[in-house]
Order: C-alpha cells, then structure tokens, then sequence
C-alpha cells in the first residue's frame, strides 16, 4: 500500500491551482443518467471516487471517456437499473444514481450502502423524498429497489439539513411532472453547481444555495458543456497549509465565495488574506490564535475542514474549542495528532485543543479522507519524518495532493 513521507518544517511557497469540487462531480456525472443527449464537464477532478463514479455510470450501460480534465458522457439508453454492492461499498455517493435513474426511467435499484468510519450515515431522507414524489421503495437482501408508474410533483421537508438527499431529489423531480418545492434543503456550493448544471440541460430549478428549492418538472433535458466549480474544501485546506506552516501561499481558480466562513475564521487565527479576482493570497504566523469552531450545514464552517481546522488549533497560542455536529464519529484523527504531539482531549462531540509549540513527525494512519488531509497538514509542520499509512483514503479526495504540496516546496514523497 502507498504511502506519504514528509519531512517537515520548511517554509512553502508559491501558487497552487484548485481542482473541480469532488462533492461537485460526483452527483453532476451521475445527473448526466437524467438525458439521452451527449454532455461535457471539465475541470473535472482525476480522483478515485470520480472513477468508481464512471465505472457506475458504465455499469448501468452510459458511455463516459476522461480526456484530460473534461468527461465525454453520453448515456443514449441505459440497459439496467442497479447499482451493484462492490462499487456502493467503495463509495456512499453511489447512492446518487438513484435519483437520475428514478428520474428518467422511473426504476432503480443501489445496493443499501452500509455506514462509514465517520458516522451511520442513513438514508431516509432520500427515501422519504422519493416516496413523496410517487415512487414505492422496498428494501431486500442489501438492495433498496424505487420504482414509480409516474412522478409527480411534492411538497418535501427534510428533517434534517442533507447534500445528499437534497441533490437525490433535485434528480428525481427533474423529470416529474408539476412542481416540487424542497424545504429545509441543504445550500452548499455543490448542490448550487448540480442545479446550475441541469439547468443548462433545460430543467427548471430556482432556489439552490437558499433552503427553498423549486422544481418544476420538465419533459426531457438537453445535452451541454458545463465547467465544475472549484473545490471548497481543496483550497480551504491549501489555505491551512499556509496557516500551519506560517507560510505565503497563493491559491489560483479559487471559489472565492464559496469560502467566506473559513476566510474569517484564518483572519481569526491570524492569517492575512489577499483576494485578487480568484486569486487568493494567505500568508500564516509561527503560532496562529486560537479559534473556535462548530460544524454546521452551509454557508457555517464545513465538517469537511474540521480535522484539517484542528491540526491547526493544535499548532495554536491558547486554548481552543471545536465542536462537531454533524457526523459523530468523526474525530479519528484525533489520536494520530496527539501521537504528533497535539494535546488535544474528546469528549462525545466536542474537542479541547490545547495549543502546543511544535509537533514531532512520527508514524500515523489515515481513517478517513480529510482525517488524512489533517495528517499531511500536521506533517509539514511536524519537526523530522512523518509517515503516513492508509493514503488511499486521500486518493479519493484530493487531486495529487503530494505533487501540488511538492511544488510548493514541501519535502514530501509518495513510497509503495
Ligand atoms: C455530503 C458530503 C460529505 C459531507 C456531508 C456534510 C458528498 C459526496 N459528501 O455527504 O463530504 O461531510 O455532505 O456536509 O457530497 N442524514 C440523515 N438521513 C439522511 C441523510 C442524512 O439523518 O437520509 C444526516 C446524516 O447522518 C448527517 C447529516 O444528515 O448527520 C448530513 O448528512 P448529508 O448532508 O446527507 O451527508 P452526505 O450527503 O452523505
């Protein structure tokens, strides 16, 4: 198994380029299911879980080619409804074909994904929206089977705020006939670019990145060319780096926008920012402040940067509170910086921080992707040699995260 190297404490230095959204490119491939026409995406990042996404999508009989950063797709009939248990078990946002397959040919079948290192991760909401909109869900021997004679425009609540349900049933009222208003609908970035993109396919959306999401149903979408947004959470981390290392970064194709929240919390910590178009500039301090965070849906602080934001707090002057609310197990990397030298405590969902002066490099293993992405971080701080083991959790996120970090000065290396 591949892993990272790092010797750690030197100072980085210049630009780095954001890939497309990971959390972006998996449900808008799978959305491409929605039409019969040919579509092309770029700034499509070259990451695992957007291969198994491919191979799903080839799986279930689309066509879909990578040449450079731009996906060629065009899913002219799709030969079977299932998602099969080897590819969901790789990646829970297989469960995104369900909502296109619902849409178009109003059947689907996903294996029921199972729950994950970080928490249980249910998906009752997707069912529930499916159910409002007509379809009748049974659940057998691991799979969830969806099928409807037609689909017809609801009124949804979610009970609670969720990407993944929220982008399931954007897909499936797609197609359906008449309205469908979704309240209490997750607004992240990557839920705004999914509807972007179906409307540029001809569908009817209004509403993305507030909690009320209107569609109205139409009868068939276009094919089209359409351009990922750049990933939040790829350049919330490189911006960490800075913060971590005291460093001068410059981040180029940067969602600006998308990273107000993070951007306030680093000034707080420190940091000086510089924004120039999507140019951003964040030049970090040998012991950044302390700074409370509480995961929340969007736009609050991300849960996807929380264990990137506490190898940071562990570097930190003072004392320091982060609270997670949104997966409760998700403090995994927690015990891996404490063997860097971080002194931080857990208990149920909320860390103490408490800022030490330096870390010391040492053998770690990755738990889950940005549990990863906080290793590396605590890495290039680190004094002497981390190693970190169980990398194939950062392949699935990060666009050659050891090479960007490379040309950016760090001394780090991929082993087998
Ligand atoms: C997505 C992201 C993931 C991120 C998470 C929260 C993708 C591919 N993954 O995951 O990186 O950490 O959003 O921003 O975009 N819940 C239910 N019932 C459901 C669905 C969710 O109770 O049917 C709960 C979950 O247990 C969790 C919360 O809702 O506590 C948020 O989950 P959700 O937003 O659905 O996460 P994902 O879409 O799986």
């Amino acid at each position: 198994m591949d892993r990272i190297i790092i010797e750690g404490r030197n100072k980085l230095s210049g630009s780095v380029r954001i890939s497309g959204s990971k959390n972006a490119a998996l449900p808008i491939i799978a959305s491409t299911i929605l039409t019969a026409k040919a579509c092309v995406l770029t700034n499509v990042p070259m990451l695992n879980d957007v291969l198994v996404m491919n191979k799903l999508l080839k799986t279930v009989g689309g066509e879909a080619e990578f040449s450079g950063s731009s996906l060629f797709i065009h899913n002219k009939s799709i030969s079977n409804f299932k998602a099969p248990y080897d590819l969901v078990k790789t990646m829970r946002a297989s469960v995104y074909v369900m909502g296109a397959l619902l849409g178009r040919y109003r059947e689907a079948e996903v294996a029921l994904p199972g729950g994950c290192v970080i928490g249980e991760r249910p998906i009752n909401l997707h069912l529930q929206g499916f159910e409002k909109l007509g379809a009748k869900i049974n659940i057998e021997h691991g799979y969830i089977r969806a099928k409807a004679k037609k689909l017809k425009g609801a009124e949804i609540n979610l009970d609670v705020v969720s990407v993944g349900a929220t982008a399931n049933i954007i897909m499936a009222a797609t197609l359906a006939e008449g309205k469908t208003v979704l309240r209490n609908a997750a607004s992240e970035p990557h839920i705004v670019d999914l509807a972007n993109f179906l409307n540029k396919l001809g569908a009817r959306i209004t509403g993305q990145g507030t909690k009320v999401i209107e569609i109205r149903g139409v009868s068939e979408l276009k094919g089209g060319k359409y351009a990922i947004t750049p990933d939040y959470i790829e350049a919330g981390t490189f911006l960490v780096a800075a913060g971590i290392t005291g460093s001068k970064i410059t981040l180029e194709n940067s969602p600006v926008k998308d990273l107000e929240i993070i951007l306030n919390k680093l000034t707080e910590a420190g940091c000086k920012i510089k924004i120039s178009g999507s140019k951003i500039t964040a030049q970090g301090i040998e012991r950044p402040n302390p700074a409370n965070i509480e995961t929340q849906p969007y736009p609050g602080f991300p849960t996807d940067m929380q264990a990137q934001w506490s190898a940071l707090m562990a570097l930190s002057s003072g004392a320091s509170i982060i609270n997670e609310t949104i997966w409760e197990k998700r403090f995994m990397h927690i015990p891996e910086l404490n063997r860097m030298g971080a002194n931080i405590s857990v208990k149920g969902n909320t860390a103490v921080v408490e800022g030490v002066a330096g870390l010391s490099g040492a053998p770690v293993m990755v738990s889950d992707l940005r549990a990863g992405a906080s290793l590396v971080l605590a890495g290039l701080r680190a004094k002497g040699t981390t190693e970190i083991s169980r990398i194939y959790h950062l392949d699935r996120g990060y666009e050659q995260i050891e090479k960007k970090f490379e040309a950016l000065g760090a001394r780090i290396k991929r082993v087998k």
